[in-house]
């Protein structure tokens, strides 16, 4: 235990200390720092997040950590690789967003590529024995006190999605890691407030992750507490909606979210024709698993059950048997 301690203070000090270095090669490098006005980020917002940026070039790290440079952390903490013997810095030439666990400690970075849309547009690091991407979430130190304040948080897809965000005035928004969102995620949300926004990219990838996010919430939402969705036009995330009409639109959006029961309904309906008895049937057997989940949600469950025998034109009675929810006859 004693080790694992010291491995993971270990951790902290190298991502620490490469965030500091990151951060000011930003301010020292004009073409990262045009990067950022073009997509309309302010020196403030930039400050806020502790953005940086990694140079070029295959061994700039060793400036920073020195004989350390071929340390065993810094392999595992994803900031070198190793390639026949030889180490090279892992991020070259990139904007570096550094994730914060909820102590503030950098954890772990995100980092972008300033050339366009050069594959892979984001490099990610690794899991380590300090970063978690299941439970961990983007932007949720800094924006912690506004997610109190406000009474929800937003969930959206991107790093620049939650800078976005909070610099146009929705400062208690989230992003999970290039992962889906996960229960554990949805739990530690809900610790925080009663309501909470998915807010995914409008695109195919994005309603695919709202749907997961939905699975997600199912087993963790309470009879009192609020999941909604966002669905954003289909050429939108919330990064570029902002930037296109303004944060007005964008609270006209949190606005027009669908509550989950609605959410559910709709993609039950997706594709179907409730005239044929088979598509009706199909329906039912799709929500089973999402209804059976809703085990912290009894009344909600109860509403969803009735309203899913109402479009299969069955008795709620029905449907509970077949989900095996009947509760068993007195005797
Ligand atoms: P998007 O492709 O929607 O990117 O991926 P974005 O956030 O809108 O990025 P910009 O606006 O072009 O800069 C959403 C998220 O998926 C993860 C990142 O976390 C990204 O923010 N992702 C995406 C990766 O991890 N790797 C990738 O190559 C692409
Ligand atoms: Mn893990
Ligand atoms: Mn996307
Ligand atoms: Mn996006
Ligand atoms: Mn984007």
């Amino acid at each position: 235990a004693q080790a694992a301690r010291e491995k993971s203070k270990t951790l902290a000090d190298f991502m620490k200390e490469a965030a500091d270095y990151y951060t000011a090669q930003l301010r020292a490098t004009p073409k990262a720092v045009e990067y950022l006005r073009a997509r309309a980020i302010s020196g403030e917002t930039a400050a806020r997040f502790g953005l940086g940026y990694s140079p070029e070039g295959w061994h700039a790290l060793e400036e920073v950590f020195k004989e350390k440079y071929s340390a065993p952390a810094l392999l595992e903490a994803g900031l070198v690789n190793e390639k026949n013997g030889r180490r090279y810095d892992a991020f070259r030439d990139r904007l570096m967003f550094p994730i914060l666990n909820p102590k503030g400690q950098v954890i772990g970075f995100g980092a972008r590529t300033l050339k366009g849309d050069e594959q892979p547009k984001y490099l990610n690091s690794p899991e380590t024995p300090i970063y978690h991407k299941g439970s961990e979430l983007y932007g949720l130190f800094e924006g912690r006190d506004a997610v109190h304040e406000k009474g929800r948080a937003i969930v959206c897809e991107g790093y620049m999605d939650v800078i976005q965000l909070s610099q146009a005035g929705f400062p208690e928004s989230v992003a999970a890691l290039g992962t889906s969102i996960t229960p554990e995620h949805v739990k530690r949300l809900f610790k925080l407030t009663d309501r909470v926004y998915f807010s995914f990219d409008g695109d195919g990838a994005g309603r695919k992750a709202a749907r997961r996010a939905l699975e997600a919430a199912l087993p963790v939402l309470t009879d009192t507490q609020q999941a909604c969705f966002v669905l954003l036009p289909p050429e939108h995330d919330p990064d570029s909606l902002i930037k296109a009409k303004g944060p007005e639109a964008y609270e006209r959006e949190l606005e027009n979210a669908l509550t989950l029961s609605a959410f559910m309904k709709k993609l039950l309906l997706e594709g179907k024709e409730l005239m044929y008895a088979e598509e009706r049937a199909k329906l039912v057997a799709e929500a089973k698993p999402w209804i059976l989940s809703m085990q912290a949600a009894p009344v909600l469950r109860l509403a969803l059950v009735k309203e899913i025998a109402a479009m299969a034109r069955l008795q709620p009675e029905d449907v509970e048997r077949q989900y095996g929810l009947a509760s068993s006859p007195t005797p």
